[in-house]
């Protein structure tokens, strides 16, 4: 069965089973700073998870495209891919987990006639926070799956990063029929015998960020099974490319290479579709971000075909191929042909240039290393190879080792984490409170942030901690923990009190000093796992003290006057404000 004929039949099956057909969500998501790209199906749907009514009902199902960068290393090996597609279930507040598995079962045993004989399921074991998953093991026993293929595990427990809806999750494994590495190979046993193939998450929670857990409003259930792996295995294939997906550009590149290396053509295949897609929906290649992802997607690329020994005069081809080889999954890449191909062969273009500017500064390293007598060239300089001329690492060590010179990689990789720390830094900066764009509105929305903060610390209770923050130019949106509605008098005495800084027009400042001491100072801090050593503390006269990032305005008098608009539930123990300033 090819790839298409499984998500058809997938979305045929769950449509006849009450669920309306969604669209994919792009892979770089709409209206969310936090991430860079769309990393599961459930994604897009937070805010339905969380009780938002959803205009399509309670019972969804899609395919989406995600895209995970956290294995980029690891990919050539054969299983670890960046871009692939997920196929989704969900109920909102519908179904629970005795549908949810009758329907899983039966989709895989009729629908792909998967052998009961294939199939093991793993459940959630239990720990202090929630119960063992007794009942998901029920309906697995019920539907036709022996108790002996019913494994608990304590790692069944489902969440998109830190903080969000989450549960305990009853994951589904196919036995390859590899021989058992030992007496008690199971499904948490990494040899290779039993591949997940599905993902049940019963969301029942939602985690804050300090760590507790809540119920949700509603019990959800979010499914994943990931499209390539399920494709390969029901085509009794080892790695996803053997499949249709990428079989054909495997063979043209064994084709088209000098040197024989399967690691580097799947690299070259995998990175390729990834980074078609992700232009495709949008991205382009840049030095920050979800661009600098699509960078180096492309130029770990490029790296790769030259390691190949095949010309970049090919790339275009290369392109075009994969164009017929996706096209029937997704027919808007023809329609963007251009696009991408003109987006592609600039960045091969800005990487070769870089390239050959980088290698005459490694022929000066050389010259240098070889007047003061050295056989060996210092981190610094690869390091500044690589920082000030794009130059990669691994390609100095290439013509090193051309020349017969060691190079001291161990100083790279310090400088090169060094350099990482900071630029992590950075963007968490950025990111923190959506700051998407800074201009002088934005700046004020940041301040008046702070204020409310304060404000409704006095007024309702030290327990008020910000749980999530976004500002746009129109508006400020905060989050915080609190069990109920505020009354009208309490919106009013928090917008007064925020009225009140601003007119007494108090200077802001900012202070650096260890983190340590920001929190003696008696400093408000949220993400206290992101801080790095020394933090930026913003003082609002004697009114707020607040860990952050900045930026802020010099004075309160500039932000004008504050007016809550809204006062809203965004989850269960969470409120939401949104509130405006006015320019009078
Ligand atoms: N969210 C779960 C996962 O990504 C199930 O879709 O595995």
């Amino acid at each position: 069965m090819k790839a298409i004929d499984i998500r058809n039949k997938y979305l045929n099956f769950f449509e006849r089973h009450g669920h309306k057909i969604i669209p994919s969500a792009p892979l770089i998501p709409e209206n969310d700073p936090s991430v860079l790209f769309t990393t599961a199906g459930m994604q897009p749907l937070v805010p339905y998870l969380l009780g938002e009514k959803h205009p399509e009902g309670t019972r969804l199902t899609d395919y989406q495209k995600c895209l995970r960068t956290n294995d980029i290393e690891e990919v050539g090996d054969n299983r670890h891919l960046t871009y692939f597609e997920m196929l989704g279930n969900w109920s909102l507040g519908d179904y629970f987990k005795k549908e949810s598995i009758q329907m899983s079962f039966e989709f895989l045993t009729k629908e792909l006639e998967i052998p009961v004989e294939k199939l093991s399921v793993t459940c959630f074991a239990g720990n202090e926070e929630a119960p063992k998953d007794e009942e998901a093991a029920k309906y697995w026993k019920e539907a036709g799956i022996p108790e002996e293929r019913i494994y608990f595990l304590k790692d069944n427990w489902w969440i998109a990063g830190e903080e969000g809806p989450c549960g305990p999750d009853t994951e589904i494994f196919y036995d390859t029929g590899k021989e058992p590495c030992s007496k008690n190979c199971n499904p948490d046993c990494d040899c290779g015998k039993y591949v997940e193939i599905w993902n049940n998450v019963f969301m029942q929670y939602f985690k804050h960020k300090d760590g507790t857990l809540t119920k949700l409003k509603q019990h959800n259930v979010d499914t994943g099974l990931g499209l390539e792996r399920m494709t390969m295995l029901l085509q009794g294939k080892k790695t996803p490319y053997e499949t249709e997906l990428f079989a054909p550009m495997m063979e043209h590149l064994e084709k088209l290479a000098k040197v024989d290396d399967i690691h580097s053509r799947r690299i070259v295949a995998e990175h390729l579709r990834a980074s078609m897609m992700i232009i495709a929906d949008g991205g382009r290649p840049s030095n920050i971000d979800r661009g600098y992802i699509l960078r180096r997607l492309i130029r770990r690329m490029i790296r790769h075909l030259r390691k190949l020994e095949i010309n970049l005069e090919e790339t275009k081809d290369l392109i075009y191929l994969n164009i017929e080889i996706l096209k029937e999954m997704y027919p808007y890449l023809e329609e963007n042909k251009q696009t991408i191909t003109q987006v592609i062969i600039e960045e091969k273009d800005k990487f070769v240039a870089t390239l050959s500017h980088g290698e005459r500064e490694f022929e000066k390293a050389v010259a240098k290393a070889e007047q003061e007598g050295k056989k060996s060239i210092d981190g610094k300089t690869v390091f500044r190879l690589y920082d000030t001329f794009g130059f990669p690492p691994e390609i100095t060590e290439e013509l090193a080792k051309e020349q017969g010179f060691k190079i001291n990689m161990q100083e790279f990789e310090e400088l090169f984490k060094m350099h990482q720390e900071k630029s992590r830094l950075g963007s968490e900066q950025k990111f923190k409170g959506g700051l998407a764009e800074q201009n002088e509105i934005t700046t004020a929305y940041h301040t008046a942030t702070h204020l409310l903060h304060e404000a409704l610390r006095e007024v309702l209770g030290e327990h008020v901690k910000q749980n999530g923050s976004n500002i746009t130019s129109e508006r400020l949106r905060f989050d915080f923990t609190h069990p109920q509605k505020m009354t009208k008098e309490e919106i009013q005495k928090v917008e007064d009190l925020v009225n009140e800084q601003i007119q007494k027009d108090l200077a802001v400042t900012c202070e650096e000093m260890s983190y340590e001491d920001a929190k003696k100072s008696g400093a408000i801090g949220l993400f206290t796992d992101k801080y790095g050593d020394k933090v930026k503390v913003y003082a609002i006269g004697d009114f707020s003290k607040e860990i952050c990032g900045g930026p802020h305005v010099s004075h309160t008098g500039e932000l004008g006057k504050f007016k809550i608009k809204k006062e809203e539930s965004s989850s269960s123990g969470v409120r939401r404000i949104k509130a405006i300033l006015i320019q009078e």
